[in-house]
């Protein structure tokens, strides 16, 4: 059984600061969106959220800028479109994230929402800094984790908040996917073969060695693939 908490319809958000993890990593050309299919998936939570009056902090990541700042790495596009998409005041937020962040956060009435620039210009959200996770924590009565394509990822946004912040959910977009993944693995039919990709080996032998219990083929594809074939030549 799940051990992973839902986030439920029937909770009551009114006035609540909702801390929600979004991946908003989309494709951009010369700052402008060329697919903008994980925002749109996006916005149903996120008007559903504003339509029970919470307040809502989004914390996105854009790329690897590796807590560098990097202006081709800015959320300012994924910012306009949710203003152009969101019927409610929708606010930008570049500055640092320390003990001040919260009283400048206090204008937030309910229904609106403040989108954090880029969570990993900052290097303690790589470094799952302990602290960092703390003050971000510290801004948000509940938080979301509406991010199943980074949630395996050990940062601060994602993992050590976690700790900090007493009321944690998965939301919709995340159910959704590891419904999909038990449903696939409780009614298999014998032989499966999964396939699986990606470019760095290392943050997938967790899930390889996971998936071994439950299927008969693998088959590694992409640039993850090189891994074995080098082990191969040796
Ligand atoms: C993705 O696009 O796969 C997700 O946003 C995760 O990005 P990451 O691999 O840089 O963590």
């Amino acid at each position: 059984m799940s051990k992973i908490k839902y986030f439920s319809e029937n909770l009551n958000v009114q006035n609540k600061t909702i801390l929600l993890r979004l991946d908003l990593n989309v494709p951009l050309n010369e700052k402008k969106i060329e697919d903008k299919s994980r925002i749109l998936t996006a916005l149903p939570f996120l008007k559903d959220l504003i339509k029970k009056k919470a307040k809502i902090i989004i914390i996105s990541h854009l790329g690897r800028p590796k807590g560098i700042k990097d202006n081709e790495l800015s959320l300012t596009p994924i910012y306009k479109f949710l203003k152009e998409q969101l019927e409610t005041n929708v606010y930008f937020f570049m500055g640092d994230i320390n003990e001040e962040t919260k009283s400048k956060f206090s204008y937030l009435k309910e229904s609106e929402v403040i989108l954090l620039e880029n969570i990993r210009f900052f290097k303690e959200e790589g470094e799952n800094d302990d602290n960092f996770a703390k003050k971000l924590a510290s801004l948000g009565d509940i938080y979301i984790n509406d991010a199943f394509s980074c949630s395996h990822r050990k940062q601060a946004s994602i993992h050590k908040i976690t700790k900090y912040i007493t009321e944690a959910y998965a939301g919709p977009l995340l159910k959704k996917e590891v419904v999909a993944i038990n449903t696939i693995i409780e009614n298999k039919k014998e032989p499966v073969t999964c396939i699986i990709g990606g470019s760095k080996i290392s943050t997938k032998i967790s899930v390889i060695n996971n998936l071994i219990k439950n299927v008969n083929n693998i088959v590694v594809v992409g640039a993850m693939a090189n891994n074995f074939f080098n082990l191969q030549r040796l």
